[in-house]
């Protein structure tokens, strides 16, 4: 089991690949848009893009990806749309079922599960108990998913646990302690904004931001986001790597 670490990692050596990926899945309305179609449609093409996404970081031996499904501002659209994202979740949990098993992927769940229909958190756990042991890529769902919501409801159940407020202790009441923090976070739809997506476990990821909407992404762009990711240089606050001079210039 990997122990979240609330301290700064050791700095990070370009070149590496990134453990843990998280998606901002944006621009499926506006991918409809464009082509005068119904925002729902261009949520189905989003899923596709998903699908391609999860494939290629299994191929590429990614550990965790975690996809902004649902977030918690999201009961805010029409209830159509809410209605049709959740019933596409539903059956993308069922339907993948034999393509999870064939690739050793586990899901998982980040968010919270009060509020989800009955209908979709049963596929979900179904999902889950199923992959629970699969060693491959974990993917996980964020749904009905806020940053700011995970750290009011991992503050509860400290306080519930009688542990004194710190970011370490913090960090083990979070949805998934056990996973790493996001090394790289990806926003598609050229947005620069985090969108109470990972506000915790975002504290030191690197972002790249693609112009393409969600439902244009292939296997070809996660790619390159990898491949940017190992040219950066990760301090983590630190100095490491970087020539330091504290000697007052002339
Ligand atoms: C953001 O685009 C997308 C969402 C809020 C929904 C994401 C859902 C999917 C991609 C389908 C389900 C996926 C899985 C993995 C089950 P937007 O609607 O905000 O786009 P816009 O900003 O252009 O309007």
């Amino acid at each position: 089991m990997t122990e979240r670490t609330a301290l700064p990692p050791t700095a990070h050596t370009p070149g590496l690949s990134p453990k843990h990926i998280g998606v901002i899945m944006d621009g499926n309305g506006r991918w409809a848009q464009q082509r005068g179609q119904l925002r729902t449609q261009g949520h189905l093409e989003g899923l596709k893009a998903a699908k391609r996404i999860v494939k290629t970081a299994s191929d590429f031996a990614v550990s965790f990806l975690t996809l902004y499904t649902f977030s918690t501002e999201n009961w805010k659209r029409a209830v159509e749309e809410v209605g049709f994202i959740m019933g596409l979740v539903k059956q993308y949990l069922h339907a993948e079922l034999d393509f999870y098993r064939e690739n050793h992927i586990r899901i998982r769940h980040a968010g919270d599960r009060e509020g989800l229909p009955a209908d979709v958190l049963l596929e979900l756990d179904e999902a889950c108990e199923i992959t629970r042991k699969f060693d491959g890529l974990q993917v996980i769902l964020a749904l009905n998913y806020g940053g700011r919501d995970e750290i009011v409801r991992a503050f509860k159940r400290l306080a519930a646990a009688g542990e004194s407020a710190s970011v370490e202790n913090l960090s083990l009441f979070m949805d998934n302690p056990d996973i790493p923090d996001p090394d790289l976070i990806i926003r598609t739809a050229g947005e620069f904004r985090t969108s109470n997506f990972l506000l915790w476990e975002g504290a030191y990821s690197e972002y790249f931001i693609s112009d393409k909407l969600w439902p244009e992404w292939t296997g070809d762009d996660l790619a390159e986001a990898i491949e940017a990711y190992g040219k950066r240089e990760r301090r983590f606050g630190t100095v490491t790597g970087r020539k330091v001079n504290y000697e007052k210039a002339d």
